[in-house]
């Protein structure tokens, strides 16, 4: 072996003083073994281009010969005449591989002879593998990857593999390739020939592939191009620049590193005349709701693709007379994402126990049309059209989206009480992180759900700012609203949208609620400031919200009852308590005169109470218009509470309050601040004389089941609903209420006749003035408070009262006589204290 080593010395020698023909390269015998029954061939030919100047033969057994052949169980001893028969000769080695019969022996590719026993000439290794029909074959190269060149090109290195196939007995070329690419696999069906040219001063001793058999791939060839970096990648069809193989298939797919994008531009194409079919090329794209996404070769081709897709063209059957020719070179660009590029951005919830993040796309109409992907991608690696982000830990995030409008971040997080003893009167801020408000993506939604235990405690929300009321009359313009949503068993209570800039100081909520910040704009993003709003646990109420509102002087505040357009739930009571600064004087106005409610079972009312007088008017929301403008000096209470609605007849209520300064002639309000006057009396007993008698004429069938029972207000910590007895006299100012002249008309017994009602006594309603809303009334049982004025007995009279002016009953004295009751509308059968 000493000579071989010598001569392969020799012939790096030669390879690096090119062209210094008086070393004896050529002479040095080279002595070649082909096994038996290898199926290797060995041809030693004239290449091209020969120069002829001075010729040179190949020398064997000492005959001179032009060109050689040997066969498997052959051995040869080789020299040649020249001394740089580089020059003139070739060396082309084939090996047949039969995959048809059983002996199939793939697994990597052995350079066979050797490198080193054959003579120094440009070497062609060709291995011709032929499989079975729907046999597949997978080329793997190991790195360096190949890289496809279209005609007319070379390698650098000089080192090429040619690659092509069989379909039944023609062949088809599917490229050529340098070693220096993208291409990691090529996929076979039937059969595959590989050619490896090594130029003659190139030493490789291994082919660099290995070949695998592979289940059928259903179509002429599969090429894999993987990409490590950003990088670009030409590739041809099959047969290129000639034309693709009538009504074919092929594929080509690509792995791409998560961080990166891909773009397909085609580069040139051809279109053949189809007589069946159409010619187009088929995507699959990660992400894409439409795959495959078939685009014509006219088209303008996807980009900006993250993660791994393939591509697929297929031919026509073509017209036989003019078939034309279909073809195609493209490029696939493989790049850092341009726009949101590869920042990072962190979302730090390793503090955070009950939030979770989501980032999604925004529901769009489905279309044909094609989207390129849009994903987050998790510390850069794994990438995803929707990603969910837990509490607990921090978060690297990037964004691989041409158009990042495309998504939408959508937040949950839960404040929860479960022991109310811990939780009384604490504070919560409910505030989005600015590590979401950071995101290049909008923020849409973020919901706090607030849970308090049962009976327990309820909540309020106290804003940074007042909030206004979105309503159609006035529309909030804000980029962001708060939704208050509060979840009974039976049903959820939409109390309405909120955006900062209006008069709405507090909402309380009974239980269980949430309360969403929606964006509806990016501005959000400059806005966010604007926003800011506090829970806190406080003792339980029996309404379902009280809102507190301090209307200030320059416009009007609108307010809506909750579920509007859905109608207020069945039996559920809301207040607002309407605040009215001592120069100014408010004015309550109803949008509709009547509400359309019909009632099935039970009762809806309004009650108007003014705070520091605890004059009280109640209206039946079923029956009676809506009250005229009225005016009010003091906060007062609005009251609303619903009955069991027919359906269809729903509960809704919009109104509104204006301010203006208080002057000392307005006549309505009067009434109001008459402190006892005979005036007054006389006036308010003309009122009820002449509503009686109005009243007198109609007959009213019986009033149907317990009014709102569910709904009164009583003091958190008071478990009695109602106590007879009267302590603590300072504590308990109650507002004294004229039942018969209000709502005395449904003081009715179920068999139609009406109860007497009884007179002078009161009725209490709870708490320290000011501090609870008023309590809706009960029903026919009730007995009237104080009566006021006239002689008359006061009845239970059916009220018409379409021109039932809006009035305020009046307390006498007896109303600071106190009761020790919380609930005092209920369970009023038996007699009632008289006041004093
Ligand atoms: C040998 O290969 C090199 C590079 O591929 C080429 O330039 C040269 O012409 C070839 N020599 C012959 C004799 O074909
Ligand atoms: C690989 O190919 C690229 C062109 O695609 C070329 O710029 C580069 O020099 C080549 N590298 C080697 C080692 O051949
Ligand atoms: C090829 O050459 C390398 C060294 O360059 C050697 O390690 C390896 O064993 C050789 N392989 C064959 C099949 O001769
Ligand atoms: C590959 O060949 C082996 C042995 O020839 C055979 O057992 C195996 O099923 C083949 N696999 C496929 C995918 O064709
Ligand atoms: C291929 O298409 C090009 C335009 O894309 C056209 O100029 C050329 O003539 C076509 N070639 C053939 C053979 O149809
Ligand atoms: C192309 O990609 C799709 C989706 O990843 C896959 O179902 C299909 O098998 C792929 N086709 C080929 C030929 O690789
Ligand atoms: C970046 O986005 C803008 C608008 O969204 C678009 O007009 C522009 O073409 C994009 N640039 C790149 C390089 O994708
Ligand atoms: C980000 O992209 C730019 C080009 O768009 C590139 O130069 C830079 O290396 C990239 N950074 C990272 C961390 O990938
Ligand atoms: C995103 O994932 C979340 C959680 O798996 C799911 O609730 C949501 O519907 C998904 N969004 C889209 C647009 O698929
Ligand atoms: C509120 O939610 C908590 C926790 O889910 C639950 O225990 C409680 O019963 C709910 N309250 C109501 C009134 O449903
Ligand atoms: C939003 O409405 C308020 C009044 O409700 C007005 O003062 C303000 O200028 C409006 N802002 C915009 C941006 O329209
Ligand atoms: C009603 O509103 C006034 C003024 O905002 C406030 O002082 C009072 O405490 C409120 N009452 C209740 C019961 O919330």
């Amino acid at each position: 072996m000493a000579g071989l080593s010598c001569r392969v010395t020799v012939a790096l020698l030669g390879a690096l003083l090119l062209g210094a023909a008086r070393l004896p390269r050529g002479t040095d015998a080279s002595e070649i073994v082909l096994p038996p029954g290898s199926s290797i061939t060995v041809l030693i030919k004239q290449g091209t281009p020969d120069l002829p100047a001075k010729p040179c033969y190949i020398v064997v057994s000492r005959r001179h010969l032009t060109v050689l052949f040997i066969k498997a169980g052959e051995k040869v001893v080789v020299t040649f005449t020249c001394q740089n028969p580089e020059k003139h000769f070739v060396l082309e080695i084939q090996k047949n591989i039969d995959c048809v019969s059983s002996s199939c022996p793939l697994g990597e590719i052995q350079l066979q002879p050797s490198i080193s026993a054959l003579p120094t000439l440009n070497r062609t290794f060709t291995w011709d593998v032929k499989g079975s029909k729907s046999m597949g074959l997978e080329l793997q190269f190991s790195a360096p990857r190949l890289r496809q060149i279209g005609p007319g090109e070379s390698c650098e290195d000089g080192v090429t593999h040619s690659i092509s196939g069989h379909i039944n007995t023609a062949l088809v070329r599917i490229g050529t390739f340098c070693r220096n690419g993208t291409v990691s696999r090529i996929k076979m069906q039937e059969g595959v020939k590989v050619a490896l040219h090594l130029p003659w001063f190139y030493h490789r001793n291994s082919s660099g592939f290995s070949i695998a058999n592979h289940s059928s791939i259903k179509r002429l060839c599969v090429i894999e191009s993987e990409f490590e970096g950003e990088g670009s990648a030409t590739l041809m069809s099959a047969n290129y620049p000639e034309g693709f193989p009538e009504d074919e298939l092929m594929t080509w797919q690509f792995i791409v590193p998560a961080h990166l994008r891909a773009s397909v531009s085609f580069l040139s194409f051809n279109v053949s005349n189809c007589e069946k079919k159409e010619e187009r090329v088929e995507y699959y794209i990660p992400g894409s709701t439409t795959n495959p996404e078939v685009f014509k070769l006219e088209d303008k081709q996807p980009g900006n693709m993250a993660g791994n897709f393939n591509l697929s063209l297929q031919g026509c059957d073509q017209d036989a007379q003019s078939p034309g020719i279909l073809r195609l070179q493209f490029q696939v660009l493989v790049q850092h994402p341009q726009n949101e590029s590869n920042k990072t951005y962190v979302v730090d919830l390793s503090q955070e126990r009950t939030m979770s993040l989501t980032i999604e796309p925004r529901p769009v109409k489905q279309s044909r049309k094609f989207v390129p992907g849009c994903f987050v991608c998790l510390e850069s690696r794994t990438c995803s059209s929707n990603v969910t982000l837990t509490a607990g830990s921090k978060h690297k995030l990037s964004f691989l989206c041409d158009d990042l409008t495309r998504l939408w971040v959508n937040a949950e997080k839960t404040i929860s009480c479960v022991d109310y003893r811990y939780c009384h009167r604490k504070t919560y801020p409910l505030q989005v992180p600015s590590d979401i408000l950071q995101l290049p993506v909008q923020l849409h939604d973020f919901s706090w759900k607030l849970l308090v235990p049962k009976d327990r405690l309820s909540l309020v929300l106290v804003p940074a700012q007042k909030l206004q009321q979105h309503t159609h009359e006035r529309a909030c313009n804000t980029s962001f609203s708060y939704l208050v949503t509060s979840s009974a068993p039976s049903h959820d209570l939409y109390f309405g949208a909120f955006c900062p800039g209006g008069s709405v100081e507090q909402i309380q909520l009974k239980q269980n609620s949430s309360v969403t910040l929606r964006t509806f704009a990016p501005s959000f993003q400059q806005e966010a400031s604007r926003q800011g709003l506090t829970v806190s646990f406080i003792p339980y109420f029996k309404e379902e919200g009280i809102f507190t509102v301090t209307p200030d002087t320059t416009s009007k505040v609108y307010l809506r009852t909750p579920n509007w357009d859905r109608g207020l739930p069945a039996l559920s009571s809301v207040s607002w308590n309407i605040s009215v600064p001592s120069d100014q004087v408010a004015c309550l106005t109803f949008f509709k005169e009547r509400t359309g409610v019909v009632c099935q079972s039970g009762r809806a009312f309004m009650i108007i109470q003014e705070q520091r007088s605890r004059a009280e008017a109640i209206f039946s929301l079923e029956e009676e218009v809506l009250p005229q403008p009225s005016f009010h000096r003091h906060n007062f209470w609005v009251n609303i509470s619903n009955c069991s609605p027919a359906s269809g007849k729903q509960l809704d209520l919009l109104f509104w309050v204006t301010l203006t300064p208080r002057t000392t002639d307005l006549p309505v309000v009067i009434i109001a601040v008459v402190g006892g006057g005979a005036l007054l009396l006389f006036a308010l007993g003309l009122i009820i004389y002449l509503v009686k008698k109005k009243k007198k004429k109609m007959n009213k069938g019986p009033a149907v089941g317990i009014y709102n029972g569910n709904i009164n207000t009583h003091m958190p910590g008071q478990p009695k609903k109602f106590q007879k007895g009267r302590k603590d006299n300072e504590s308990h100012v109650y507002a004294v209420i004229d039942d018969t002249m209000v709502y005395g008309h449904l003081l009715q017994d179920s068999n139609g006749s009406f109860l007497r009602p009884e007179v002078d006594t009161y009725r209490p309603f709870q708490g320290p003035m000011g501090d609870f809303p008023p309590s809706p009334p009960p029903i026919c049982s009730r007995a009237p408070t104080a009566k006021l004025t006239t002689e008359e007995p006061p009845s239970c009279i059916p009220s018409e009262s379409e021109s039932e002016p809006y009035t305020f009953s009046h307390p006498n004295k007896g109303d600071t006589s106190n009761r020790d009751t919380d609930i005092p509308l209920l369970d009023t059968q038996e007699p009632v204290e008289p006041a004093e």
